[in-house]
């Protein structure tokens, strides 16, 4: 038998280590399991599960089942869910108040949760785009999102959400200060255990358009001055890198325990900088739209389910994720045999 020369090195073959599935097995850089896992789930004030249309498979949750979830997560080794509300209609107002009110969706469904399975962490979005009627994170004056009046009721909502029993608060929006605003109102309240997990790297992406249908958050406004149509003046530039490392350190040295890149798949470079930059555990979520074209390319057929969402999700711990927040988690968790 001749075959060609591998030149310089005839005999290194990449192949050998590749030959057989415990050869593979043994020398996996990095592993994904269900403790990678942070189970984004969207919860409603109604009765049963409601299919969200353009996120196939994904339904919003009532409370009784929000805390089957919980339990289920527990069972299938999955840390923590992520816990985002849809708000019905008549408690939304331009400023979003019912945010910070001690008996909303958000506070009884962490309740649920803690009754359900005490042992399962419990993360909250800090953001009032589903309480605004208007579906911005903040509060506009002019057109103009208003950092400080922002910060003052992303507060009020967070230190509800601590006294519900929250575990991890998740800021959102993207105004500055917030995590030190956040960090300092915890500790006067004795709050000293509740962790920050901010989303540090957030770009104005496209690709949250689903998880609007899933919250119920409606199109964004006109575009006209008074009624920005998009979130450019808080959120990322979707361009841009440096910036993403700015906004961790700051994060970071106001007091974020934890940081997260977001959107994920989009933005693994990010993801990849950030988890090298810095000793702390960041996050990817992969986030609506994501869900959204791996499902619509797998119902067409065109991709193998099952596989792609195992190997987007070990993209994630690839470029250095300590986790992934996604709506795939349950079933990613069954099939990594847990
Ligand atoms: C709101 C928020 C958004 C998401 C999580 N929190 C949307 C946005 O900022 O416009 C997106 C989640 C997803 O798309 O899965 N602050």
């Amino acid at each position: 038998m001749t075959r060609a020369p591998l030149a310089p090195f005839p005999a290194l073959r990449m192949r050998r280590l590749r030959q057989a599935d415990w050869i593979r097995r043994l020398v996996r850089e990095t592993t994904l399991t269900p403790a990678d896992l942070i189970w984004s789930v969207v919860v409603h004030d109604g009765e049963g599960k409601v299919p969200v249309a353009s996120m196939p498979g994904m339904s919003r949750l009532s409370i009784p089942d929000l805390a089957a979830a919980a339990r289920e997560a527990r069972a299938l080794g999955i840390p923590a869910l992520a816990v985002f509300p849809f708000i019905d209609g008549v408690h939304k107002d331009a400023l979003g108040a019912h945010a910070a009110d001690p008996e909303n969706l958000v506070a009884r469904a962490v309740a649920a949760i803690k009754d359900a399975a005490p042992e399962v962490g419990v993360i909250c979005d800090v953001a009032l785009d589903p309480f605004t009627d208007h579906g911005h994170d903040g509060v506009i004056e002019n057109g103009r999102i208003l950092n400080e009046a922002t910060v003052e009721r992303l507060v009020a909502q967070a230190l509800m959400q601590a006294r519900a029993g929250a575990d991890v608060l998740a800021p959102s929006d993207m105004m500055d200060g917030r995590v030190g605003a956040l960090r300092q109102a915890l500790e006067a309240e004795g709050h000293t255990d509740v962790m920050i997990m901010s989303y540090a790297a957030k770009y104005a992406s496209g690709f949250y358009g689903p998880y609007r249908d899933a919250i119920g958050s409606g199109k964004l406004g006109t575009g006209s001055v008074e009624n920005p149509a998009d979130k450019k003046t808080y959120q990322m530039d979707p361009a841009n890198t440096n910036e993403a490392l700015r906004e961790v350190a700051l994060d970071i040295a106001e007091g974020a325990d934890m940081v997260m890149v977001k959107p994920g798949m989009p933005y693994l470079d990010i993801v990849q900088r950030v988890s090298e930059a810095f000793a702390v555990p960041t996050f990817a979520f992969q986030v609506s739209g994501e869900y959204a074209m791996l499902m619509a390319a797998a119902q067409n057929g065109w991709l193998d389910e099952e596989r792609v969402i195992l190997e987007s999700l070990s993209a994630f711990k690839r470029a250095g994720a300590a986790g992934v927040l996604t709506y795939f988690a349950p079933r990613a968790a069954r099939m990594l045999g847990a």
